[in-house]
């Protein structure tokens, strides 16, 4: 029984996975991110912050330090991935953007980043920033004031 429950866990785990991969953005470098960056940690890590190219490259040769298995060129395209899509001043999609993310990056209390993410769950995706508002228990003005750093 232990055991049935631990695989049932594990499971679970790869299907999370799975999830946070479909909602990372496509384009070059994806598939390298994919291969070396979720076998410790999952995307939040690299999603909730904003660096530039330099502090990127940085992050991916402190990951290497601590173990991440990553060739030179696969290092160079998990950097520029990084840059266009957690860069400074990135807008955040709100249509993919984990809890944390959006927290962090927008300055959204847990409740409304989670309500943001469990009514796209629910009802798909937001057309603009006016569709989040439906979420139960949004600050409207919060919202309405950072509506410029977000992206559908
Ligand atoms: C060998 C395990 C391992 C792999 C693979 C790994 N990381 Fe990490 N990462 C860690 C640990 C340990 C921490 C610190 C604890 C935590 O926040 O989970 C961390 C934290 C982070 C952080 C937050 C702290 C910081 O330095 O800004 C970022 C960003 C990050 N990782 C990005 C990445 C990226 C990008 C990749 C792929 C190149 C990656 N990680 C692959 C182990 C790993």
């Amino acid at each position: 029984m232990k055991r049935l429950l631990s695989l049932a866990a594990l499971f679970t785990a790869a299907a999370a996975d799975q999830q946070e991969v479909k909602l990372l953005p496509e384009g070059p470098g994806k598939d390298a991110v994919v291969k070396v960056c979720l076998e410790c940690h999952g995307v939040a890590n690299f999603r909730k912050v904003r660096k530039d190219a330099g502090e990127w490259t940085d992050s991916v040769q402190d990951m290497v330090d601590r173990g991440a298995k990553a060739t030179q060129p696969e290092m160079d395209a998990i950097a520029a991935y990084l840059v266009k899509n957690f860069g400074k001043g990135a807008r955040v999609q709100m249509n993919s953007a984990p809890l944390e993310e959006i927290k962090a990056v927008l300055g959204f209390t847990v409740p409304e980043a989670q309500a943001v993410v469990e009514y796209r769950e629910q009802n798909g995706p937001y057309k603009d920033w006016r569709g989040l508002l439906k979420a139960p228990g949004i600050d409207a003005a919060r919202v309405e004031a950072k509506k410029d750093a977000m992206a559908f």
